[in-house]
């Protein structure tokens, strides 16, 4: 693909961009990503946010009740971008709404974002969520970053886990630490790069016992240090890691082969500091995008960026909607003139937000790794590209494997049409998929979370006057088919299979067990199926 001649550059730009690591944490709920985001504020002196964060996950339960009454009036969840500096970088971190919030905007956050944290759980490894989610990373290549949490507590052998990372996710593990004991008898961990042992002392929480250099792992201050046995499992450990051979590779780990781990505790504030310090110096800036026109690189002088999420009613205080950009190139100002290239016409963007769960503070200007919220009056949809490159489309967002599927109808009649309206309107928001069945009126919602149910209802009530009724299927996971049409017709279909189709007319296979799926597989090899689209 061509590159686009940047035409101008500001040396500005040029720095504030290459400060930038924009991030999201994945991971399954509990393994701590609460927990670490708050410590990771705490070390950058974002004091509030920190605080901020603490007091929405006490708040979960609560919220989640506040949501389903909410809900009930068409009010959606909450979403969050924190931005804070820690030395000479500025860290973009973006919510991956978890829990009863997971949906595809959970997914499609990864889009917007150059690299990912993996919490994980030192008991548990690599949960569902988790690794729902790596495979979006996956998908993008997207460089990721390993915090194991919980070390505090009896967990899994690190060896274990660095074996399940490699078998399950296909990555090397390459540890930047490395633990000393486990559980109660936990003592730190070993940080290999700077060869010294930062030591852990229970119930310390933040201050924490000096650190202890090292010449290496031969250093007979070790052996004093850890004592004969837990000196001999470290010893043995290390020299293991060293047989496997794995080094950083800076071109594998940008390239989403490639995971440096980090251990430590982040309930105790331990290995948390280390954890920062890593992602400041491995953590890439923002990267150059594709577009219609060729490759636009981040510094180019030319404001360009793409909607990755709408999110309606934010505030029930503000009754709009909240469009968020991603920058992918340039500056944003307030006040400047864009080129909306679905539109295809000019647009002044007036007023922007970085957001803070429900408080909003106008952004006066933004760069290359910047998210910003644009009040949307009905112009934005996901996917949007907005710049000062005329013609520009950035890379269309991918799809995202549906989970959950559901009849639904409006409950009177007359509304159908407004129901129609409301639902694709939705769609091309990227709220929901829709299928349909041959010779059935009602569509069905496929969906990444089923969450996503009640917001598209909710929101058909709120904004398009129509209640609706909705019937849940039982099926798991969709297909797309691909072929030419007597290949597709001619398909052998398991029983339990539901045909489908798209809106564009693309045959979809619904199946409710794994095995259907492998059934459709392995009787039409000349097919071909893909799980988006
Ligand atoms: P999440 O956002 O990934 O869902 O996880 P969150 O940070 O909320 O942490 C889930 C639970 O795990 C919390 O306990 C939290 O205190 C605990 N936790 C996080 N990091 C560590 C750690 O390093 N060691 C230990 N032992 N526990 C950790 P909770 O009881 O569910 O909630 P809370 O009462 O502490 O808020």
């Amino acid at each position: 693909m061509p590159v686009l001649e940047t035409q101008q550059l500001t040396p500005r730009i040029a720095s504030e961009v290459a400060r930038r690591r924009t991030f999201a944490i994945i991971s399954h709920p509990d393994a701590g990503k609460t927990t670490l985001t708050e410590k990771l504020l705490l070390y950058a002196g974002a004091i509030e946010l920190a605080g901020a964060v603490r007091r929405k996950s006490q708040q979960r339960h609560a919220r989640s009740d506040w949501m389903a009454m909410e809900q009930a009036r068409g009010i959606s969840v909450t979403s969050t971008v924190l931005q804070f500096d820690v030395g000479e970088a500025c860290f973009n971190l973006l919510d991956t709404p978890g829990h009863q919030d997971f949906s595809e905007d959970t997914y499609r956050v990864l889009t917007a974002v150059d690299s990912a944290v993996m919490v994980l759980d030192a008991a548990k490894g690599i949960e569902p969520q988790t690794r729902k989610l790596f495979e979006v990373c996956r998908q993008r290549q997207l460089p990721v970053v390993t915090f194991v949490n919980k070390l505090d507590q009896p967990g899994r052998e690190p060896l274990e886990l660095l074996d399940e990372i490699e078998k399950v996710l296909g990555m090397d593990a390459v540890p930047q630490n490395w633990p000393i004991g486990g559980g109660i008898d936990f003592l730190g961990v070993y940080d290999f790069l700077r060869s010294k042992v930062l030591r852990f002392e229970r119930g310390a929480r933040g201050e924490r016992a000096a650190s202890v250099p090292t010449t290496g792992v031969d250093d007979p201050v070790l052996a004093a240090l850890l004592g004969a046995h837990r000196y001999e499992t470290f010893r043995d450990e290390s020299e293991l890691l060293a047989a496997a051979g794995h080094r950083y590779d800076p071109d594998r780990f940008l390239a989403g082969r490639q995971t440096p781990v980090f251990f430590g505790s982040a309930l105790n504030n331990f290995g948390v500091e280390a954890f920062l310090e890593g992602l400041e110096t491995l953590a890439p800036p923002p990267s150059s995008r594709r577009s219609n026109l060729g490759v636009i690189e981040p510094a180019d002088d030319r404001f360009a960026g793409f909607v990755f999420k709408v999110q309606a009613n934010m505030d029930p205080n503000h009754r709009d909607s909240m469009a968020f950009v991603r920058v992918v190139s340039g500056r944003f100002e307030k006040g400047m003139a864009v080129e909306h290239a679905r539109l295809q016409r000019q647009i002044r963007l007036p007023r922007a937000h970085r957001i803070f769960a429900q408080e909003r503070e106008t952004a006066e200007e933004a760069f290359a790794g910047d998210v910003i919220g644009l009040v949307n009056p009905g112009i934005f949809t996901i996917g949007d590209t907005i710049s000062e490159i005329a013609g520009l489309e950035l890379e269309p967002l991918p799809s995202f494997p549906p989970e959950f599927f559901a009849r639904l109808w409006p409950e009177k009649v007359d509304r159908h049409k407004a129901f129609q309206k409301g639902l694709l309107q939705l769609e091309h928001e990227g709220a929901i998929q829709v299928l349909f069945e041959p010779m059935r009126r009602e569509p069905i919602l496929a969906a990444v979370g089923e969450l996503q149910f009640d917001l598209v209802r909710s929101r058909l009530e709120a904004e398009y006057g129509v209640t609706t009724r909705l019937e849940r299927l039982g099926y798991r996971s969709a297909l797309w088919v691909s072929g030419t049409p007597a290949e597709v017709d001619g398909a052998v279909w398991p029983s339990s299979a539901l045909r489908a189709a798209d809106r564009r007319g693309r045959a979809v296979a619904l199946f409710d067990a794994p095995w259907s799926e492998q059934f459709m597989a392995e009787k039409n090899p000349g097919l071909e199926l893909s799980r988006t689209h």
